[in-house]
Order: C-alpha cells, then structure tokens, then sequence
C-alpha cells in the first residue's frame, strides 16, 4: 500500500514574516495518519521551516541542490548542507529548472544521485510541455527523462525516491490535466518502471502537480496511479493547502 503524499513548493516566494504566519496556520491544521506533508521553502529559510516544524508531521526539504559535494562554487548549495539542517527532501529536475537554468536529464540525473548520496528523498519531477503534448510526443519525453536517471543510476534508485510528474502546461496556468488525462500518465509512468522492475514500479510513488487545487486534488487523488500532489499556487495558502492534505486521507 503506497502512502499518500502532500508537497508544497513554495518556489520563490515569502519572508520571514509571511512564512511564520503560513507555518503557525499549518502547524495548526490536522495532518491524518495516512498522509505524509513536506513543504519546499525557499533556502533562506529552510532552516525556519525546519525549525517551526520541529514538534510537527510536516516535513521541509530543498527546491534543488548541487551535484557538488562542497568547495569552490558560487551561489550552490550541497546536499549534504540540506542534510545538516536535519531535511531529509529535495527537489530535482522541475520544470523551471530545466527550462529556466538548463537542466538537462543528464545533470537532474547526477543530482538525483548526489541526493541519495546524502541520504536525501529526491522527488524526481518530469514533465512535458504543451507542444510536445500536441505532437504526442508527451511518452517520449518522459522516457527518455527517467531513463536518463536509469542509466546514470540505476533502476533500484527508485525504490528510494519519489516522482512527481508536473505536465508543464498545467504549471501555474491554471489548467489542471484532468483525472483521467493524469491517470493515463501515471499508469504509463509504473509500465515504463515495471519493464526494469515491477516490484519497484508497484510501490514508486508517483505524484501529479500542475495547477492543483482544493477543488481538484479529491478526484485527482482517487486515481490509482496517483499518489498525492506537488503543489504550487495553492501551497501558500493555509486553508487551501490544508484542504488539499484533507482530500488526500
Ligand atoms: P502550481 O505549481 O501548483 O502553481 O501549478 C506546481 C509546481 O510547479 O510544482
């Protein structure tokens, strides 16, 4: 039985002010048992997220790390400093990182592996766009993003993260896919696996992200290959968040 997962990626938003006010409201709410919450500040205040949730089941992690293990460069953070500040999640490959900063499938693999190296969860986000959805090339694009992670790391990588796939024109446009729409892609996602391992393919747990909302995320969740959300918009907003970690129960 795969547990339900709650994500919210703060992306870049919020202060110290705003986030104490989000954090005492989620803090607050009620997380049911079967439901496991992490929530993605940005790194200036990980490490208050990390420590408002000390007494709580919500869980911080990272937006992205390094493939770097420390030393000479600029501007990066290393997996094993997400690791120090007592997170156990992080991010790699969203879609505003490979679009945005030029991730390829290559370096989110090497990232990935950097993360497991640390002993961190990566929560491997692929996705496509919405022209290649329109050439239906949307199965292409996402085999060859996890094979990429296949071949730098191996197939039992995936029995120790978590993927979310995040159609990047459902991303903060609004446009939810569908449940079905999603289904469909998830259930492609555990075949694809399931030809490496189908004992990892079974228990992977595979989130939907892309415009999720309180109001979307019941019938999304009921879906069998769907295994929670990465949420967006709608994370940094403590009722609507909660209500979406409700519908996850
Ligand atoms: P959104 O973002 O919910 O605002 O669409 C999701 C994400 O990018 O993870």
């Amino acid at each position: 039985m795969r547990r339900k997962i709650v994500a919210g990626n703060w992306k870049m938003n919020g202060s110290l002010k705003s986030n104490e006010a989000l954090l005492d409201a989620l803090k607050k709410a009620s997380i049911p048992n079967n439901v496991d919450v992490i929530i993605f500040p940005p790194y200036p205040y990980l490490i208050q997220a990390q420590m408002n949730l000390q007494s709580s089941a919500i869980k911080a992690g990272a937006q992205n790390l390094s493939i770097s293990e420390g030393g000479a460069f600029t501007g990066e953070i290393a997996g094993n400093m997400i690791k120090d500040i007592g997170c156990n999640y992080v991010l790699v490959g969203h879609s505003e990182r490979r679009t945005l900063y030029g991730e390829t499938s290559a370096i989110v693999a090497q990232k990935t592996a950097a993360a497991i190296k640390q002993q961190l969860t990566p929560v491997l986000c692929i996705g496509e766009t919405l022209a290649e959805r329109e050439a239906e090339q949307t199965q292409n694009v996402l085999t060859e993003q996890l094979q990429a992670v296949i071949e730098h790391c191996g197939i039992e990588i995936f029995s120790k993260l978590i993927i979310a796939y995040e159609p990047v024109w459902a991303i903060g446009t609004g446009k939810t896919a569908s449940p079905e729409q999603a289904q469909a892609v998830h259930a492609f996602i555990r075949c694809f696996i399931a030809k490496s391992d189908a004992k990892i393919a079974a228990l992977v747990q595979v989130l939907y992200g892309g415009s999720v909302k309180a109001s979307s995320a019941k019938a999304l969740f009921e879906m069998p290959d769907i295994d929670g959300g990465l949420v967006g918009g709608a994370a940094l907003d403590a009722t609507e968040f909660t209500a979406i970690i409700s519908a996850a129960s």
